[in-house]
């Protein structure tokens, strides 16, 4: 993206209190697709390469703050800083309190915390329709602009001002076309605008929609850069909202993903998200890759050419290389660590890969299978039931149907080593630390505590008692 002809200055109103999201998080840090709503508002300015974000917190500004200036899609991208607006008197009284850290050389982007999904690229046209003498507004035709600021236009088609929805006449209520709450103006025009501003209106609030019958008063040129997509300035006011624009939001990603050549079986039940970690959301898939419904994604996962993610799968911070297949239901957070799975595996169903699990070539994972900070080499197989934690297993190795790694002593979690070709039998524990020596062989049921030398049979349970013609002990007569 190339620089900017002016420096852009972003300002994002966040001091509303959200009453109808009924909830005690502040409105702007609910989460769309796994990110706060103002998350993906400064990822937007960041997008934009602006000089400072400047948001004007005010209920809830403590955990506002807290939460925003520590999030991964914000550090070093620009200037952040948090300005308070407290009481709440209006949208112009929210952006009088940016004017202290406002320079007047910029052009400012006056965004909401709660429209998350406006994109660069329109803010970019925006910017371009301010120029560096102008005011430009976002506006949108709205088949029910019911509650909206309204565009009021001369006969001409200039527009004239913007009246609220409560202090509209019904002629211009009529008015379909509605301030989105975006606009871009140079500062050295917004400053004496915004001090200008009076309370004197249906709400007593200082709205920063009457800076547009200022501008025009003052023969400053207004632009109205209409946009078709009301999804991009759609905001959230409740939880129907919300999830109406998550789904937005998650059926955009997968239309992206299948104009890439992902094989979605059903766009409406595919989610990307970011990682509860903060990891942002990234899905790459190499070619003719297929995605059966209902799927989870977060964080960053990569999934090769040729693989297969069955129905229900929840896919973390993962690494899947090509032709691998992950059956129904299997559960991959790689979390920090992260998680890999490679060529030509079969994992699941059912199964479940944990921070650090490494797993080569043509390795098998079975269903109610568990693999913590383990590194399976190529063809290892374990099918049923086990557990692998902090285990460095060798080429095809077997492990059988209810086997377990004992890695935690209690205070401290030590390693197991199981060397190439060895077969552990069925409902063996391998206590940490131990080694089990190269194509070696554990009989089913013993309990290891102590390494084993390549090539060896370790067996290490009760020695089977037979008693022949043996009768099992009758009831006694009743007293
Ligand atoms: C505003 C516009 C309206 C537009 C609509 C689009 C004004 C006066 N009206 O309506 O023309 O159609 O947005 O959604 O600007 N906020 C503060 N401090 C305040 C008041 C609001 O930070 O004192 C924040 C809110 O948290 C929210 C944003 O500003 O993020 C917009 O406020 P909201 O009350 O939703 O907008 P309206 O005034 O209804
Ligand atoms: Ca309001």
């Amino acid at each position: 993206m190339s620089a900017n002809a002016w420096p852009l200055d972003i300002v994002i109103m966040a001091a509303g209190k959200g009453t109808r999201m009924k909830s005690r998080t502040p409105k702007v840090l609910q989460k769309l697709a796994g990110r706060p709503l103002l998350g993906h508002v400064l990822a937007t300015a960041g997008q934009l390469q602006a000089r400072s974000a400047v948001v004007i917190t005010g209920h809830g500004a403590a955990e506002v703050e807290a939460a925003t200036a520590g999030s991964a899609s914000v550090s070093g991208r620009f200037d952040l800083k948090f300005v308070r607006q407290e009481p709440q008197l209006g949208t112009g009284h929210a952006v009088q309190q940016a004017l202290p850290v406002l320079a007047d050389d910029g052009v400012v982007v006056v965004l909401s915390g709660d429209v998350p999904l406006t994109q660069a690229a329109t803010l970019q046209a925006l910017v371009a329709a301010a120029g560096g003498d102008r005011l430009a507004l976002l506006t949108v035709r709205l088949p029910d602009p019911t509650g909206y600021g309204r565009i009021v236009r001369d006969t001409t088609g200039g527009v004239q001002r913007i009246v609220e929805h409560k202090d509209a006449s019904a002629a211009e209520r009529a008015i379909d076309e509605v301030y989105s709450g975006i606009m871009a103006v140079p500062a050295r025009l917004l400053r004496p605008w915004l001090e200008g501003l009076t309370c004197d209106n249906a709400q007593g609030e200082y709205y920063l929609t009457d800076v547009v019958g200022m501008a025009v008063a003052q023969g400053v040129p207004v632009a109205a850069h209409c946009i078709a997509d009301a999804v991009q300035v759609a905001g959230v006011n409740s939880p129907q909202q919300l999830a109406e624009l998550e789904r937005a939001h998650q059926l955009r990603q997968a239309q992206a993903l299948m104009e890439q050549g992902v094989r979605l079986a059903d766009p409406a039940r595919f989610d990307l998200r970011d990682h509860a970690s903060g990891t942002p959301a990234q899905l790459r898939c190499g070619q003719d890759v297929e995605i059966d419904l209902g799927c989870i994604f977060t964080g960053q996962v990569e999934i090769g050419a040729g693989a297969r993610i069955g129905a229900y799968c929840h896919i973390s911070n993962a690494m899947i290389a090509a032709d691998a297949v992950i059956h129904p239901f299997t559960h991959i957070d790689g979390e920090a660590a992260g998680a890999s799975v490679g060529t030509g595996a079969l994992i699941g169903p059912f199964a479940r890969l944990r921070p650090g699990a490494q797993l080569g070539a043509e390795v098998h994972i079975g269903n109610f299978v568990e693999v913590k900070n383990s590194t399976l080499a190529a063809g290892a197989k374990a099918n049923h039931l086990a557990y692998l934690g902090d285990a460095t297993v060798g080429e095809r190795v077997n492990y059988g149907a209810g086997s377990i790694t004992a890695n935690y002593d209690g205070a401290n979690k030590h390693r197991t080593v199981i060397e190439a070709d060895v077969h552990i039998g069925s409902n063996c524990v391998l206590v940490a630390p131990v080694t089990i020596g190269a194509g070696g062989t554990v009989g089913g049921g013993s309990t290891i505590t102590k390494s084993t030398p390549a090539q060896s049979l370790a067996v290490a349970r009760g020695k089977q008692v037979v008693k022949e013609n043996w009768h099992r002990p009758a009831k006694l007569p009743k007293a």
